[in-house]
């Protein structure tokens, strides 16, 4: 198995959750947060180095005022509890995305977070809270002046415009819960290689057990980065293995 995937979620399915129980939605982003716990404790015996969990698009400032409250709220609970257990077991924690337009309470708390847990070789966690892809990459280009920059210069350039570390590998799996099958302007550029899984479980029914099941169901694609398979072993002389 890799030891190093990086897994890119996102966590849809909150507000269809609550609602099936005639619960308000913001019931649903808490057990959402619950299932973020499961899936990050699950994440490093899979071989997973990098987990990306979308929390907060740039569109969804759109939501009600009340349900964007409460999840500022989740969202700063959520690291002021459990900095200290990254730190204590090697999970580096951190955001991308804006922070110009983030409650500075959780401004602080990102900065805690983010300075408690920098040490962390296990696993590093990244929350994207007001991010959106696509200011990322126009970002990237407005920091870049001259000629057409090489892909590994403008990798560079977009981890420096949405708060990234230069060094995070491009997304390997994408998961997408709750039924829908769309990238929702998350990692366009990270993702263009990745391989693409949407289930049917809503975020809140999330487990370890759905996350080992997609890890699995990755390692029986066929990557090829646009080249061909190479031969295969057992192929008798003079003859290749014929591409799909
Ligand atoms: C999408 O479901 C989910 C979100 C916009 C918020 C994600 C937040 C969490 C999982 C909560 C906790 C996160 C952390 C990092 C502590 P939706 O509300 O769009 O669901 P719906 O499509 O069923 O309406």
């Amino acid at each position: 198995m890799d030891s190093n995937l990086h897994v890119a979620i996102i966590m849809d399915g909150n507000g269809r959750w609550a609602e099936e129980r005639g619960w308000p939605r913001t019931r649903g982003h808490r057990a959402g947060a619950e299932a973020v716990r499961r899936t990050v404790e699950a994440s490093p015996r899979l071989g997973i180095g990098t987990l990306t969990l979308y929390a907060f698009s740039s569109d969804n400032w759109r939501r009600p005022a009340p349900e964007v409250a409460t999840l500022m709220a989740l969202f700063r609970n959520f690291l002021k509890a459990e900095a200290g257990a990254c730190r204590r077991e090697g999970v580096r924690l951190s955001v991308i995305g804006r922070r110009d337009r983030l409650p500075s309470a959780l401004v602080t708390a990102i900065e805690q977070a983010e300075a408690a847990t920098a040490g962390g070789g296990l696993l590093d966690l990244r929350l994207a809270v007001d991010y959106s892809s696509r200011d990322a990459i126009a970002g990237a280009a407005a920091l870049h002046q001259g000629t057409t920059p090489s892909r590994e210069q403008f990798r560079q350039l977009l981890a420096r415009s949405q708060h990234g570390d230069p060094r995070t590998p491009d997304v390997d799996l994408l998961i997408r819960t709750g039924r829908e099958q769309r990238l929702s302007d998350f990692l366009l550029w990270e993702c263009a290689y990745a391989e693409l899984l949407f289930s049917a479980v809503l975020w809140p029914d999330f487990t370890g057990e759905h996350l080992r099941e997609a890890v699995e169901a990755f390692g029986r694609r066929n990557r090829r980065f646009g080249a061909v398979p190479a031969p295969t072993l057992a192929a008798p002389a003079g003859r290749q293995a014929s591409a799909p």
